[in-house]
């Protein structure tokens, strides 16, 4: 594998699935899981088994359908949590028990009440014990954004040297700024003695709207895993969008970052997710919302008409949208008009488009978007 390839580790149905009100059940999960293989997610975080008796037959489900990605289940650094990780990973050809705990002041102090040699301990002693039962462990230092680089690297250290696999380094509560986010990454990088042996990995929540800048600037500065989930759903303002990772990598090849996922798939995949959660796209989502690809304005709408990169940075179908769509409204201009008459077939003149120009702002004023039917109608009262 290349070394600039970044994994894809989709929390969907974890960090994702935490959402109040997002909840589903086995066979639901099983069709999104199945979906995330095809869309070429490298990590299916399926799961927290010990949280209920659903959750554990989610993941044990999960681990027998896919067989491409590693399925991964989440732990604290508690040994029963672990157990039950493990046992519900049985069924998976490629299991991960993702495990770990707080690192930041606030949650050694108030969350934990301990100490941080405690913390260290506890942290060794789960990946350990996580290694008995697999050999691909991934650790989590929980609020790393907000945890003192020194100590953090104390930590990561530790469990490098215990046989984690991967190191997530989450931004839990989505505090950091991009430029912070990918000096921490680098600052263990270039810290921690044997980090070269495992994958750094960043977890961002978009608590300031920044988790995918984050998740950027930790890629950038040598991880190599991104945690995300699809249409960014998760806890609170929700984890990084997958879409979004995805899709910057594509149009800055420069910076010389990939993944295996096949972007066509994404729009699909965004609608089975929202579907099956009954959580809406808000509109203005970027690459999956219904607008991503809406031009409106007479200025944006007469650029696009005649050549589509002027306001689209990303070929609608790259992503699996049939095309850009021009919507007509009292914004609009003759060119957006005229181009809409063509392709319903009509063939206008410059006269007649001026004038059906005029009735058109009428009815745009009246209603929120000029549908086909109402051109139909201008025309058909025009030949009378
Ligand atoms: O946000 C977070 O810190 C998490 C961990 C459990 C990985 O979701
Ligand atoms: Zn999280």
């Amino acid at each position: 594998m290349s070394t600039n390839r970044i994994q894809i580790f989709d929390t969907t149905l974890r960090d994702g699935e935490q959402v109040p009100g997002c909840k589903l059940d086995t066979e639901q999960k099983l069709v999104i899981a199945r979906k995330l293989e095809l869309l070429g997610v490298d990590i299916i975080e399926a799961g927290f088994p010990i949280s209920s008796p659903g959750d554990f037959k989610s993941v044990q489900e999960i681990g027998r359908a896919v067989t491409e990605p590693i399925v991964c289940a989440l732990s604290r650094a508690v040994m029963k949590d672990i157990e039950v990780a493990a046992q519900a990973l049985s069924t998976a050809k490629r299991p991960r028990i993702h495990t770990g705990i707080g690192t930041s002041d606030s949650h050694i102090q108030y969350k934990l009440r301990t100490t941080p040699d405690q913390i260290i301990e506890r942290a060794v002693a789960a990946v350990k014990y996580a290694k008995s039962f697999v050999e691909d462990v991934e650790f989590y230092a929980e609020d790393a954004g907000r945890t003192d680089n020194e100590f953090l690297a104390r930590v990561i250290q530790a469990v490098v040297n215990a046989g984690a696999t991967v190191l997530n380094i989450p931004d839990t509560t989505g505090y950091c700024l991009p430029d912070e986010y990918g000096a921490k990454i680098a600052y263990l990088r270039d810290n921690v003695i044997g980090i070269e042996r495992c994958i750094l990995s960043t977890h961002c929540h978009n608590d300031l709207g920044l988790a995918t800048a984050n998740s950027i600037a930790g890629a950038r500065n040598g991880a190599r895993q991104i945690e995300c989930t699809i249409n960014g759903i998760g806890e609170r303002a929700g984890n990084t969008a997958l879409e979004e990772v995805v899709m910057i990598m594509r149009q800055h090849p420069h910076l010389g970052l990939h993944t295996n996922v096949n972007a066509k798939l994404l729009l699909e995949t965004s609608h089975l997710v929202s579907e099956s959660m009954g959580m809406v796209v808000q509109p203005n989502k970027a690459i999956v919302g219904d607008n991503a690809f809406a031009h409106s304005s007479g200025i944006h709408q007469d650029g696009v008409i005649k050549r589509r990169d002027t306001y689209e940075i990303i070929d609608p179908s790259e992503v699996g949208v049939d095309a850009s769509k021009i919507v007509l409204t009292a914004r609009s201009g003759r060119a957006a008009l005229a181009y809409r008459f063509k392709n319903l077939g009509y063939d206008i003149t410059k006269v007649q488009l001026d004038e059906l120009y005029k009735d058109f702002l009428e009815v745009a004023d009246r209603k929120k978007e000029v549908e086909d039917k109402d051109l139909k109608e201008l025309v058909s009262e025009m030949a009378h």
